[in-house]
């Protein structure tokens, strides 16, 4: 079974079979290859062959991807209730399956602790009071703590969680709230942390740092209060975005996480979502306007903040390429691809070097599997895009493009 290369560029995309699945499906489009998310899981199988994987599933809940994901034979953790919902849905062996609390409100956890309790599903707490929310519904099965391990990384501040009040128990709450749990007669059964998304070979000094925390926790602390089946680490294991950017070394993290833990009597756990899915998506679309102004040439695009949010909201990087099928024939120019919000941020990519762009030229935009679709909106009434997946040859239609209709269909009357 391929474990495909390290990376996969967008330059190694069918420029012609994009080209035809904008035509056929219409842009903005997302495409996902499948393909290449069983050829992410199983590098991460191959690097993390002891330890126990689930996928983030926040990072594509498609329904191609979930059971993709599935069929490699890893699990999946949810933040939500309705990410729970689709997990299952999807067919994840419920005791691989995980729920992560993020100040969970009272309609996720009468769902939750519901299904938890019918499915054995394990659920992590964040907080007492989340542990006194769960025990108030009845809950007495398998429980993970949530440390707040106080070591934060990733690609921008907005995504370094480690080290976020918001999230996860004090680290030095964590012995209290495990007696209390066991008192309660729930079994706990792991610990949890998760310093933050997009992890780069310069964030392992901080990865080493909690993942050795959680180690000392579990031996010096939790272990006179129970014997945990689990220490999860989190996800976060990054992906390159620009060319010229090197990918993780899996192994070299894999080995240093497991020396950072030490001994333990414990199954080492991670959740990756980014890395099972960025770079087996792209997101296409047509240039609608080509602008000269005295700063720049406006290239105005039908997918933007709406589309992805990345770049407005991360200011993240993502490469765009041109599928002109004469590109290779065109000057080439400096250019900003900009979407059709009205917003100053709407900008898919400033200063970058194309192939003079033409009206209803396709573009694509690269590593958009992780966090694209996912975080869409209907802002400014733009109905969401479509996703197709594809698998070899064949392609087939995830999510149907909405129509203008689907933007106002969930409103009641207002008046006669
Ligand atoms: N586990 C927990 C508890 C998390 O909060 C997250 C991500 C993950 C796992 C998966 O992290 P990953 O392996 O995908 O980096 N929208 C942002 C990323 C937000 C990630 C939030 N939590 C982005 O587009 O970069």
């Amino acid at each position: 079974m391929s474990t495909g290369p390290a990376v996969r560029r967008l330059s190694d995309w069918d420029a012609e079979r994009l080209r035809g699945l904008a035509a056929a499906y219409e842009t903005p489009l997302y495409v996902i290859d499948v393909e290449r998310v069983r050829e992410n899981s199983r590098r991460l199988q191959d690097a993390f062959s002891e330890e126990e994987i689930s996928y983030a599933v926040k990072a594509n809940t498609t329904r191609p991807v979930l059971e993709t994901v599935r069929d490699t034979g890893v699990g999946a953790e949810c933040a939500s209730a309705g990410e729970l919902q689709r997990a299952l849905d999807a067919g994840f062996d419920p005791e691989a399956v995980r729920y992560t609390a993020v100040n969970p409100p009272d309609r996720d956890l009468d769902h939750v602790v519901e299904v938890a309790d019918e499915h054995d599903v394990v659920v992590t707490i964040d907080s007492a009071d989340t542990l006194e929310r769960v025990a108030d519904r009845g809950f007495d099965g398998r429980l993970c703590i949530r440390v707040l391990p106080g070591v934060g990384a990733g690609h921008h501040e907005k995504v370094s969680t480690g080290a976020a009040p918001k999230f996860g128990v004090p680290y030095d709450r964590v012995a209290d709230l495990a007696a209390d749990a066991v008192e309660r007669e729930m079994e706990l059964v792991g610990l949890h942390a998760h310093a933050g998304s997009g992890i780069s070979g310069d964030d392992l000094d901080a990865h080493r740092e909690l993942v050795s925390r959680m180690g000392d926790l579990a031996r010096d602390v939790i272990a006179d209060v129970t014997a945990l089946e689990f220490v999860n680490v989190g996800g976060g294991l990054g992906v390159p975005y620009r060319e010229e950017e090197p990918p993780l070394d899996l192994d070299a993290v894999a080995e240093a996480t497991r020396t950072a833990l030490g001994e333990l009597d414990a199954t080492l756990g991670i959740e990756p979502g980014r890395y099972f899915v960025a770079d087996a998506g792209v997101l296409l679309a047509t240039v609608n306007t080509v602008k000269e102004t005295a700063e720049t040439t406006v290239v105005g695009v039908d997918a933007g903040m709406t589309t992805l949010i990345r770049p407005a909201m991360y200011d993240s990087y993502h490469e765009l390429r041109s599928l002109a099928p004469d590109a290779a024939d065109r000057d080439v120019v400096s250019v900003m691809v900009a979407g059709p919000i009205c917003e100053t941020a709407d900008v898919l990519g400033r200063d970058r070097s194309l192939p003079a762009p033409e009206r209803n030229d396709v573009l694509a935009v690269g590593n958009a599997g992780a966090y694209g679709y996912e975080m869409s909106s209907q802002y400014n009434s733009r109905p969401r895009p479509a996703v197709v997946a594809i698998d070899g040859q064949e392609a087939t239609l995830a999510v149907r493009r909405e129509r203008l209709a689907d933007v106002t269909t969930l409103e009641e009357q207002w008046s006669e």
